[in-house]
């Protein structure tokens, strides 16, 4: 995820020396400068601004840049790199100046390169700009911008707000933003500097996060705590809808209608490493806890009045073809009964590292999809060559801008944000809400759904954050449930429908972060072999929402309570019935029945977390486990 940082020096030292903090190395080599000038105290901007990016390189990024101003002569220097921040402290020179802005940047539109780093500029090269989450409607902006003159330099969202400052400046850089902003939606975390207004930063927030740190050197702004606490843990949080001004004089927040907002000043007690995960034990909690806003971005400026449009040409295809491997597969599981069912295309899905074995009958009239996280899985990689040489068409759904997979395809980005904890979480329901999204469009476009049905599913699908966040409320019941069966031997999961593909994820992430042998079946095949596996007070979670197949689901949970299973079900609020047939009973939102399985998934991941903290287990990287498997 992209990480904003920004400095304000207030002309008395502070120390940035921490003996490590610039000895690594740049990806050609060479040594990154190793302390040359940053050698114990200073109050310049420079120093600081690299430290503070360095804190946030845990948030994950593929290029970094800073911008300085030197309110003595007038000047903003920018320097931009696509790799490390290593690589861009030892491409810049020495840059005199108290005040700095500063990015890492995660890839959502146009690609990692040099000029779609941050900062961005007016053009003029007067103004400085850096931004962490999605200008929504940047594309008519744009066009307009153009229209009146302005030349634009990178592929981002992110440009149109420093060309729209400078449309809007008369003086004053705080006003400047506020009017920019209001013409733009999305989300933003944003700092700006101008040398016709010097000696301040303009921040901004809305759905994305900024703090700003209040130390004896300066002011500190950043995306999260974690670098600041060097400085500070005199901290103050901007709310969504506030700008900030940082003077010598102080902090002037607003909001940005203009009226006076009166901060608190916050003590932030985190060590450095509880930081980074945002107070979070482990970065899969932060990750799973992450999902409300994740899914939001993945529909950010997808969804509108008009239905849905993901920006991707689809063509008219007979068939579709999914390719994935572990929990993207469990993905593309989903996929199939939600593109069947939306858009009437039968699908196949295959697991990547065998779809080649079986000599795949695949042309021109298929689309393969593949669905990755990372973008790099090998097996994944390969399964998509191979398609195309055959001549199938080809669509990535994809986490990571910029991998292999997306100069391989046309892509549709999941927009999670970088994942930390191997096991996939976040990732995960991304996947599931791009693969709805893709249905009703197909289903709307091949007219297999009709405009009520699209505006009725659109409805549900607006709720899905808030739903999720609605489970998350509830982790303390989750946790109590899990730490009860976190000794148990073995698992089984079961589910029907499209809750099956979230069963076979449920047993994958208990497996991979707890050990426990866990399966997952379709609670309809039970009877055709696993109930073997039954006996007295074995855990069987049983994904029981209300769907078309309920009633047939609670004759499931029948058959292995009559074996002696203990049943932990996962229903709708509203189902007051259930608690007749199971012995614990976990709870969603009310929702439409294909949305379900994205809410029960984030349940099982809770249920997942707690099983495996009980048991004190290595949770954010697993044993044998690795978050990119680029071998075949
Ligand atoms: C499980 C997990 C793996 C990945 C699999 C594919 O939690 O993360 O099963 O889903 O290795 O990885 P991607 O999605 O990067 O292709």
């Amino acid at each position: 995820m992209c990480g904003i940082v920004g400095y304000l020096g207030n002309g008395s030292a502070v120390d940035v020396w921490d003996g490590k903090c610039f000895t690594d190395v740049n990806a050609s080599g060479v040594d990154a400068r190793d302390g040359e000038f940053f050698t114990g105290v200073t109050s310049e901007a420079m120093p600081v601004l690299f430290d503070l990016l360095k804190k946030l390189e845990y948030r994950g990024y593929d290029s970094a840049g800073i911008a300085i101003l030197n309110d003595e002569n007038g000047e903003i220097r920018t320097f931009k790199t696509e790799g490390s921040v290593g690589d861009l402290i030892s491409i810049t020179p020495e840059l005199g100046g108290r005040i700095g802005i500063g990015h890492t940047r995660w890839a959502t539109h146009g690609k990692p390169s040099t000029k779609n780093a941050h900062p961005h500029s007016d053009g003029t090269g007067r103004i400085a700009l850096v931004h962490n989450g999605i200008i929504e409607n940047y594309a008519e902006i744009k066009d307009k911008l153009i229209e009146s003159g302005h030349e634009f330099r990178s592929e981002t969202d992110t440009e149109v707000l420093p060309h729209l400052i400078e449309e809007y400046y008369d003086g004053n850089l705080e006003s400047a933003v506020r009017n920019a902003l209001s013409m733009v939606r999305g989300s933003y975390a944003l700092a700006a500097i101008s040398v016709d207004d010097p000696g301040r930063i303009v921040v901004a927030r809305k759905d994305s996060p900024l703090v700003i740190g209040l130390g004896d050197g300066g002011f500190f702004v950043a995306s999260d705590v974690s670098g600041i606490l060097k400085y500070t843990r005199d901290v103050v949080f901007m709310n969504d809808g506030e700008i900030g001004v940082i003077t010598d004089a102080g902090i002037d927040i607003t909001t940005l209608e203009g009226v006076s907002v009166e901060k608190k000043i916050e003590t932030i007690e985190w060590d450095p490493e509880a930081a980074e995960k945002s107070g979070y034990e482990h970065f899969m909690l932060k990750e799973i806890f992450e999902q409300p806003d994740t899914i939001r971005d993945t529909f950010s400026g997808r969804i509108s009045a008009d239905g849905i449009d993901l920006g991707v040409a689809l063509p008219n295809v007979r068939r579709i073809v999914i390719i994935a491997c572990g929990t993207s597969y469990h993905a593309g599981l989903f996929g199939r009964y939600v593109l069947e069912r939306f858009a009437r295309i039968p699908v196949d899905v295959e697991i990547a590292s065998e779809f080649r074995y079986t000599d795949p009958i695949i042309d021109c009239g298929d689309l393969v999809i593949a669905i990755t996280q990372s973008g790099e899985t090998a097996d994944t990689l390969a399964a998509v060559r191979e398609a195309g040489s055959k001549g199938s068409q080809k669509l990535g759904i994809v986490n990571m801008l910029g991998s292999s997979i997306t100069r391989e395809c046309q892509c549709l980005l999941t927009r999670a944000g970088p994942e930390i904890g191997v096991a996939a979480t976040k990732s995960f329901t991304s996947q599931l809400a791009c693969l709805l999204l893709l249905s009703v469009q197909l289903g709307k476009a091949r007219k297999t759904l009709s405009t009520a049905d699209v505006n009725d599913f659109v409805y549900e699908l607006k709720q899905m954050s808030g739903n999720i966040q609605r489970v998350l409320n509830s982790a303390p019941d989750i946790r109590k449930c899990a730490t009860m069966f976190a000794d148990a031997d073995q698992f089984l999961f079961m589910g029907r429908g499209a809750n099956y593909p979230a069963a076979l994820e449920g047993a994958l992430k208990l497996k991979e972060i707890s050990y426990i042998p866990a399966e997952g079946f379709p609670a309809g095949e039970m009877k055709h072999g696993p109930l073997a596996l039954i006996y007295d007070g074995v855990p069987v979670v049983a994904i029981a929402t209300k769907d078309p197949v309920y009633e047939k689901t609670l004759g499931n949970i029948k058959e292995v309570k009559a074996r002696g299973a203990t049943v932990i079900g996962i229903a709708n609020e509203s189902d007051t019935e259930i608690a007749k047939y199971v012995d614990y009973v976990l709870r969603i939102p009310d929702t439409d029945p294909w949305i379900a399985p994205v809410l029960s998934s984030v349940v099982l991941q809770l249920f997942a977390y707690y099983v495996a903290h009980h048991r004190g287990c290595e949770i954010d990287k697993p044993r044998n486990l690795a978050k990119s498997v680029t071998v075949e």
